[in-house]
């Protein structure tokens, strides 16, 4: 349970609040670099701030503020040139430093132009995102997680919008033991409520609903570091030996198989929030993943306009439920928090310690300035990256395994289903025959 004042500095994240400026001293993905190439100018939101994203003509990103300092028009009924954006009132044009450069209306010999700039910030690309740093300057480095740097894996970008604040989704990665009712027991009670014949989906429910034996948490080099064990496992069972990490603040990563899950909780405001995830299909050595540029990406609804859970037969679609009811923003001050919680409460208290560090004047964890450490920034791999599920005894891949979760257009689903196929061939061919 948490005070009125101490809720309100976890969640809130607009300009000047604590968590606010804790979460401007990371970069965020704001958008995959193919929505960008497709829109050429979007509006992106972010930490309650509105704020438009372009793409010039000469193909470099801006992130600027999203009105027009001249008579405020938005820019994000703007085009773009080779200079920058173009307003669509006067044509003002501001670059991507938030600079203008261009006031067609004004008298050549003008320099009223050069007085002129609005907000802008800075934007890198990594992994098929387009991610941008809205804090002090200068800028940290962008951090080069291994699961956006692997060589050798197929992409995917996800997002889904999420209408609620941003903590109580990110509190849902330090609480593995809600698999059991949430992704289990509920999803089994859905089944059968629905008269379902999914195979796929009862055998992953009835997987869930093992009960936890043990559960431990512990402030790790990234963030929290989680695990656990189930019935009937020992202690040398990945999940407890290999202790997977929350990534501070607001990155959850998951691997299950040759299918690697890393994601944000991105907050839009204080009351929406967007997943944004790159999922990264591994299918093992013996085949070359072809270069994507861009990366694929999908936008996936899970909660439709009137405020229907439209996804519930998806792991993160119950989840999303579970975030949602809990209110737009959970008022903790009235949760009863029990043994269960204890990661929960850690992540709280990091957050805490990590809010009071910048208010300090200290750099808060996972902020990253020395490029030697940034080459590749490890985190654990639960299973090893060639291992995938859908294989049987004798190395061969039953297609269509390793996407079944993943609501994926038909050729991308074909595109990564031919990889693992031809990379388990591979491995499955005498070394005589490679020969
Ligand atoms: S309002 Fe943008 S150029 Fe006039
Ligand atoms: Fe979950």
């Amino acid at each position: 349970m948490l005070s009125q004042a101490e809720n309100d500095r976890l969640t809130r994240v607009g300009p000047g609040t604590p968590a606010g400026n804790l979460m401007r001293r990371y970069w965020h993905p704001v958008a995959a670099k193919a929505q960008l190439l497709e829109r050429s100018v979007m509006p992106v939101r972010i930490f309650g701030e509105d704020l438009v994203l372009f793409v010039d003509g000469q193909g470099r990103p801006g992130l600027v503020a999203d009105r027009c300092a001249h008579r405020r028009v938005k820019l994000e009924h703007g085009f773009t040139n080779d200079a920058g954006i173009v307003c669509p009132y006067h044509g003002w044009t501001y670059n991507a430093g938030g600079r203008c450069v261009a006031q067609p209306g004004e008298p050549p010999e003008s320099t009223f132009k050069d007085k002129i700039t609005i907000t802008s910030y800075p934007v890198q690309e990594l992994a098929g995102l387009l991610f941008a740093y809205l804090g002090p300057l200068p800028a940290p480095l962008l951090p080069r997680w291994d699961r956006l740097v692997w060589d050798n894996v197929y992409r995917v970008i996800g997002f889904v919008k999420i209408p609620c604040n941003w903590l109580q989704c990110m509190e849902n990665t330090p609480d593995p033991v809600h698999t059991e009712y949430l992704h289990g027991h509920y999803f089994k009670h859905l089944l059968d409520k629905s008269k379902s014949t999914d195979e796929r989906s009862r055998k992953l429910a009835e997987g869930f609903t093992t009960h936890f034996l043990k559960h431990d948490y512990a402030i790790g080099k990234y963030g929290i570091d989680r695990r656990w064990l189930l019935e009937g496992q020992s202690t040398d069972k990945d999940t407890w030996s290999k202790p997977q990490p929350l990534v501070f603040p607001d990155i959850h990563c998951t691997s299950g198989g040759g299918r690697h899950t890393f994601g944000w909780r991105l907050p839009i405001d204080d009351e929406n929030t967007m997943e944004v995830y790159v999922r990264s299909f591994d299918p093992g050595p013996g085949v070359t993943v072809p270069v994507q540029d861009p990366v694929p990406y999908l936008e996936v609804e899970m909660v439709d306009e009137a405020g229907r859970f439209t996804a519930l037969n998806s792991v993160t679609g119950q989840d999303v439920m579970a975030w949602v009811s809990q209110g737009t923003v959970l008022d903790r001050t009235e949760e009863r928090l029990g043994d269960t919680d204890r990661g929960v409460i850690l992540f709280r208290q990091l957050l805490m310690a990590q809010i009071d560090a910048v208010e300090e004047g200290r750099d808060p964890i996972n902020v990253f300035r020395d490029p030697a450490e940034n080459q590749c920034l490890d985190l654990p791999v639960p299973w090893d990256r060639g291992y995938a599920w859908g294989y049987g005894k004798d190395g061969s891949y039953v297609r269509g395994s390793i996407t079944a979760a993943d609501p994926l257009p038909a050729h991308l689903k074909a595109e990564i289903e031919d990889l693992f196929v031809r990379a388990a061939e591979s491995r499955q061919r005498p070394a005589s025959a490679i020969a």
